[in-house]
This record gives C-alpha cells, sequence and structure tokens, in this order.
C-alpha cells in the first residue's frame, strides 16, 4: 500500500504543483496545506486504533491459547464436567473479542468520516479560491478546470492515505510483539566450540542455580563427578532439584555460579549440539510425535535398521507394545494412529534413548508409570546396558529399588547434596535415605503380603536392614 499510494501520490502532487504554480502562486500553497492538516487528523485520531488493536491482538493469542489447552486436556475436562464451562470461558472470550473488533471498525469509520469532511472541505475551499482567481481575471476557465481534474490526482490518494495510517497503526500492534520476540538474547555460543565426541568423564563443581522465576535457588552448591562406566543415582523428596540437574546437565540450562566439565573442559566452552548427539535422555514426561513407532524411534538416529530398532524395543520391555502393533514399526501411534498407554510411551522414549548408543544416559524417573514388574525388568535393562555399554548412566528415581545397584547415590534436598554414597552406605548413616528406605520398604512389604501378587519379586537381599 504504501508503494502504490506514496508513489502515486508523490508523482500527482509535483505534477500537479509545478501546473499550478505556473497559473497563480497561491495555488500548490493551498494544495500544500492540506497535507499538514490531513497528517494531522490521521496521526492524532488513529492512535487509538492502536491501542484497540493491541488489546484484540493480546485477546486473540489468549484465547488460542485457551483453546489449545483446553483440547489437549480434553479427556480432564470432560471427565469432570468441565465442557460446559469451558465452553462458556471460550465463548466468552470470543465475544470480548468481537466487542473490541466492532469498537475498531467503529472507531475506525468515526476517523474516516472526520477524514472525508476534511478533505472535501479543504477541496471546496480551493475551489472558491480559483473561482475568486477567475473573476479576478489571474487564471483562465480551462485552467480553471485543467487544474479541477488534476486535483483529482491529489484528493483521490490523499483519503487513501487516510486508510494506510489506520492499517500502519493496526500493523504497528502486532509488530511491536514481531520486536519484542526478536529482541530475546540468543543462547550464546562459544566462540571456538570445543567438541566433545568422547565423553570420558563429567563433574559438576559447586554448580548452583536459580530459575529466572525463581526465588530461592533450585541447586546450591552441588559437586560430584562421574567417569565412563558408572552409574549415578540422585534421589531426593519432589522438588528437590533432580529435574533442574539433569536439564543442567545436557546443558539447557547454564548454572549461575560453578561450572559443569565435561572431559574437563568448562560448558562455556563446550559446542553443546556436538555433545548432545551422545546424550540419550527419557524425560520425566515421555513425549512422543504422532507419527509410527520407526519413525518415532528414527528420530534421534536415522539411520538405524529395523533389526536395531526391534532389539531397543525388546530391550525396553516393549514387546507387548509391538505385539499389539498390527504392521510392526510402521504402526502409527498418537493422534490419529494407535493410543498407547503412559507406560508404553515411558517403554518407547526408553527405547529410544537406547537406539542413540549413548555415552551419557539420563532417566529421569524414567520407570514411574510402570508397575513393579516391567519395572524390575527394565531396571534390569538399565543395570545390563551400564554394564555391557561403556556410558556414564545417571538415574533418578523415587522408588529407591531401581536406584539400588548404582555405583554412589546423592540425596538431594531443597537443591543441596545431603548425603552420598553406595546403598549400603547411605543405610548404615540412617539419615534421610534410610528414612525414605524405611518407608518404601514398609509400602512393598504390605503389598507383597497381600494375596493377589504371586510372582512378585522378592526383594534384594539386604534391602530389609532395618
Ligand atoms: N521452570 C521453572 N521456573 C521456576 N522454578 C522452577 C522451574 N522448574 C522447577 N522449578 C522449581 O525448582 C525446584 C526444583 O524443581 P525440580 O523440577 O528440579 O524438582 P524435582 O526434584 O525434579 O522434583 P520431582 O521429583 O517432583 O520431579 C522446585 O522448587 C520447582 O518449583
Ligand atoms: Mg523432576
Amino acid at each position: 500500500m504504501f508503494v502504490n499510494l506514496v508513489f502515486l501520490t508523490l508523482v500527482g502532487v509535483t505534477f500537479v504543483m509545478v501546473y499550478a504554480s505556473r497559473v497563480h502562486w497561491s495555488i500548490p500553497l493551498a494544495f500544500l496545506a492540506t497535507v499538514p492538516i490531513l497528517f494531522t487528523i490521521s496521526t492524532v485520531l488513529s492512535r487509538r486504533v492502536k491501542v484497540i488493536q493491541k488489546v484484540i491482538v493480546a485477546e486473540t493469542t489468549a484465547l488460542a491459547g485457551a483453546t489449545t489447552e483446553s483440547l489437549r486436556n480434553i479427556e480432564l475436562v470432560k471427565s469432570l464436567g468441565l465442557a460446559k464451562q469451558e465452553e462458556l470461558r471460550l465463548n466468552a472470550t470470543t465475544d470480548k473479542i468481537l466487542r473490541l473488533e466492532l469498537r475498531k471498525v467503529r472507531y475506525i469509520r468515526s476517523i474516516s468520516f472526520v477524514q472525508g469532511t476534511a478533505v472535501n472541505f479543504i477541496r471546496t475551499c480551493i475551489l472558491l479560491l480559483m473561482l475568486y482567481l477567475i473573476f479576478q481575471r489571474e487564471m483562465s476557465v480551462g485552467q480553471f478546470f485543467a487544474l479541477l481534474f488534476y486535483s483529482f490526482f491529489i484528493f483521490g490518494p490523499m483519503q487513501e492515505l487516510g486508510n494506510v495510517v489506520n492499517i500502519f497503526r493496526e500493523t504497528e500492534a502486532s509488530l511491536a510483539n514481531f520486536d519484542a520476540i526478536f529482541r530475546i538474547p540468543v543462547d550464546p555460543k562459544p566462540r571456538d566450540p570445543v567438541a566433545i565426541d568422547d565423553l570420558r568423564e563429567l563433574s559438576f563443581t559447586g554448580v548452583s542455580f536459580t530459575h529466572a522465576t525463581g526465588s530461592t535457588p533450585a541447586l546450591a552448591d552441588v559437586s560430584f563427578s562421574a567417569r565412563r562406566g558408572e552409574t549415578l543415582a540422585f534421589v531426593g523428596p519432589s522438588g528437590a532439584g533432580k529435574t533442574t540437574l539433569v536439564k543442567l546437565l545436557v546443558g539447557l540450562y547454564r548454572p549461575s555460579h560453578g561450572a559443569i566439565l565435561y572431559n574437563q573442559v568448562s560448558n562455556e566452552r563446550v559446542d553443546l549440539d556436538r555433545f548432545r548427539e551422545r546424550i540419550g535422555f527419557v524425560t520425566q514426561d515421555a513425549q512422543l510425535f504422532s507419527g509410527s513407532i520407526r519413525e518415532n524411534l528414527l528420530f534421534v538416529r536415522p539411520s538405524a535398521t529395523d533389526a536395531q530398532c526391534l532389539d531397543v524395543l525388546r530391550r525396553a520391555a516393549a514387546q507387548s507394545l509391538l505385539g499389539r502393533a498390527e504392521q510392526g514399526l510402521d504402526t502409527v501411534i498418537g493422534e490419529g494412529g494407535m493410543k498407547i498407554s503412559g507406560g508404553e510411551k515411558q517403554r518407547l522414549s526408553i527405547a529410544r534413548a537406547l537406539l542413540r548408543e549413548p555415552q551419557l544416559l539420563v532417566f529421569d524417573e524414567a520407570t514411574s508409570s510402570l508397575d513393579s514388574l516391567t519395572e524390575e525388568e527394565i531396571s534390569r535393562t538399565m543395570r545390563d546396558v551400564t554394564a555391557t555399554a561403556d556410558v556414564i548412566t545417571v538415574l533418578i528415581a523415587h522408588r529407591l529399588s531401581t536406584v539400588l545397584h548404582a555405583d554412589r547415590i546423592f540425596v538431594l534436598e531443597r537443591g543441596r547434596i545431603v548425603e552420598e554414597g553406595c546403598h549400603d552406605d547411605l543405610l548404615a548413616r540412617k539419615g534421610l535415605y534410610y528414612a525414605m528406605w524405611r518407608q518404601q520398604v514398609g509400602e512393598r512389604r504390605t503389598v507383597t503380603a497381600a494375596p493377589l501378587a504371586p510372582g512378585r519379586t522378592p526383594l534384594p537381599s539386604g534391602a530389609i536392614a532395618g
């Protein structure tokens, strides 16, 4: 619009001005006076358009967010009988947007009216001026008609210019958002990054971290180190900072204090993209993509063969899932495909982590949605993987039975490591770990005693130390 209108107006205005100045000096001045008048009216009046548009954009974004949320949680919404309530809420937002849009349209129409009236008024004034000049014999009738027609070149686009200003105001609101997004600082990358192709050791030295929106540090002064072949476990109450620790470990966050060293190279200097290719990560909330089982696996390693895929699925105890899948690896899961349970999702994401043949394997509550038999099976897999494949394994679990075999267990409490050692040492210390263990063993005992639990795995030896 800017190119079309402004360019056309400029050409027209220049032409008419030159011609008018040759007829009489006062006419170009009258034409010129229209520009500041119209410009001021448009700019001042259209300011409110921006204000309204800003609210409309914010409300529309909120509506899109709310709709996505309620659709994603449709099961919760329906099961709690909240469908009607959600519907009303979404409709209320839509209504609000409609009202704002109407207000904006009404306002823009008012602006157009004022602009049009102003243009017509100025036009009539110029007409009167020219008529006066004819009567004064300073201008011929021919020149009068020529100028009358030429003035269309000026006033037509001029009126349109008002619309451009209005559209610009509307766009300005969105442009401001766009600008804010672009002002978000990019993740700093090291100048000459060190590639970690073979992760041999890993250490945290006095690492502290506070979330951007957190008031207290999620991790405080955490130090530990691990070598290839070792298994570390982090346990502790909910909110102790275990997930935060893992996110720091894979480079999603940067420590506020202290350093994370990969092969003695500080996290500031490591090429994280390259390093992450060595990581197998099973997150607390397993995330899969819609697509086939194969696509979900190949996602992390496009070159894997079917045999490798089947092997990792077997190791992750996901055969039962494959048994249900009619088209084998090509079976589509998720949206529009086979629905899978929370546990199956976890098993698939474990298989995905294993397929990468990583050097650093991270399991954040990887077995929390599995029954204890499957959990035992997967724990065995994890133990096998860590024993045979030369990897650093980091385990996080609430169920302590899954971390028994770890070389070192760290107990986190409110972001600090409060205890550290192997299972037996920690039990002997009779601290927080011992308390947690006692409680879980107590729970398990009651479960094992129940008559309907045939084949339940007995507790590992040494488990009932307390
Ligand atoms: N994105 C975030 N912004 C602000 N605070 C956060 C964020 N994520 C976590 N926290 C806070 O940091 C602390 C540690 O959280 P974290 O998720 O690491 O706990 P966790 O030990 O993994 O707990 P859980 O066992 O329940 O998974 C908590 O107090 C939590 O409220
Ligand atoms: Mg967590």
